[in-house]
Parts: C-alpha cells; sequence; structure tokens
C-alpha cells in the first residue's frame, strides 16, 4: 500500500468508528489536509444521516459543501461529538504536531469544542519524539520579526512561510531544531510570545484516539 492508501484506509476506518454514535442531529468537525479530504470524501456516502459539518478551513469548507454536506459556523453550534483530522506527526502520548496545511489555529479551536478528537494518521507520522516535522506557529504579520527574535532565544530556528497567508490573515513561522520533549511547556511557552496566535503543537489537549494506517491494517491507539 502507499501512502496515499493508507490515508484512505484509515480515513474509512474513522467513519466506521464514529457512524454508529451520529444521529440525524449530529454536527462533526472536520481538519484540513489530504488525509482529511479522504475522510470528507468517505463522510459523503453517509450524509444523510447526520445534520452537517463545522469546517476548520475555507478548504474543507468548500470540499464538504461540493459533497452537498452543510457546513455550520462554530459558533451557532453547541456541541461537537467529535473532531476528525489528520497530523504531521504524532507520539505514543497521542500528542500531535499540525499545521503543515497552515490551518492549526482553527483546528485547535475546533478541536477544543469537540467531545473527542479522532486523529487519522499514516505509519509515516508516527514518531518517538516530536520535532522532526518544524513546528508551524501563526503570528500576525506586524509580530513577524519579534516572534522570531523570540523563538531563537528559546532555541528554535524561525523560517518564514513565504507567499503563505492562513485563512485568518496571518502568517506562519515554521520553526526548526527545536527541543519538543516536553510539548505541554513549550506549546504553553511559545503561546505567551506577544503576537503569537497559536502554535502547531496539540499537546495540552492532545487527540483522543489515533487511528494509524499500516500495511497490516488499521491500528488503534488511545
Ligand atoms: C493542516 C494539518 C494537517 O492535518 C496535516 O498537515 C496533515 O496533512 P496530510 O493529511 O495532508 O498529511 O495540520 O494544517
Amino acid at each position: 500500500m502507499n501512502q496515499d492508501q493508507l490515508k484512505e484506509s484509515v480515513a474509512k476506518a474513522a467513519l466506521d468508528y464514529i457512524q454508529p454514535k451520529l444521529s440525524e442531529d449530529s454536527v462533526i468537525g472536520v481538519g484540513t489536509g489530504s488525509t482529511a479530504n479522504y475522510f470528507i470524501d468517505a463522510l459523503a456516502t453517509i450524509k444523510t444521516s447526520f445534520d452537517g459539518a463545522v469546517a476548520s478551513s475555507e478548504a474543507t469548507a468548500e470540499r464538504l459543501k461540493a459533497h452537498g454536506i452543510p457546513v455550520y459556523e462554530l459558533n451557532s453550534v453547541s456541541y461537537l461529538e467529535f473532531y476528525v483530522d489528520g497530523a504531521d506527526e504524532t507520539n505514543d502520548q497521542l500528542e500531535l504536531i499540525k499545521g503543515g496545511g497552515g490551518a492549526l489555529t482553527r483546528e485547535k479551536i475546533v478541536a477544543a469544542v469537540a467531545n473527542e478528537f479522532v486523529c487519522i494518521i499514516d505509519d509515516s507520522k508516527m514518531v518517538n519524539i516530536l520535532g522532526e516535522f518544524p513546528l508551524p506557529i501563526e503570528v500576525l504579520p506586524m509580530a513577524r520579526s519579534f516572534v522570531a527574535r523570540e523563538i531563537v532565544k528559546i532555541g528554535g530556528d524561525p523560517v518564514y512561510r513565504e507567499g503563505f497567508v492562513t485563512d485568518n490573515g496571518n502568517i506562519i513561522l515554521d520553526v526548526h531544531n527545536m527541543d519538543l520533549s516536553a510539548p505541554i511547556t513549550v506549546e504553553q511557552r511559545i503561546n505567551q510570545i506577544t503576537g503569537v496566535v497559536t502554535n502547531g503543537l496539540f499537546a495540552y489537549r492532545p487527540a483522543d484516539v489515533v487511528l494509524m494506517g499500516t500495511a497490516e491494517g488499521v491500528k488503534t491507539l488511545k
């Protein structure tokens, strides 16, 4: 199986995982990226059995709507049973790096609201220690240089993601070579820097379950 086939298989497994708990009133939080796209396509096959979705990005909203799945503003929804999304890295504590696609802030907000965060990955994303993948940070544009200098002070090498603007109108710094062996501490430390919107560590609120596509089948990590 290639990586795309693993992503598709784990997206279908996520559908099987959530389907028994869905009712016609259910609204599902949906993530961003290629794995989430496979999930959206799978979700479309059961679109009459739930109410709609909250999207973590404009791209996801477009894909949901193209399938005829109603998309709600998060502020109009009081309860999300599930948030389903991919990740760039996962460790065995189900802590994540996300934001390779630049949607980390909305992803973190929707994940925070959801009762259960179901993370879907292929097995290339599983690591012992987070940080091989550069950590994305969403930053207000006028704070870019200041935040970059502050990141250097705490041991990271920030790289400006050229030509990229988030759905919120901000910029991304991708931080290389940062020690992420204490993910919750680092997540909170970076978020204290003035001008940071949020960073792509999902450790304070990790995934609740990780479904991992492997050549031997989908594994469930809790
Ligand atoms: C987007 C994300 C994605 O979940 C992450 O980048 C994984 O993407 P893919 O499923 O395409 O590998 O955090 O901001």
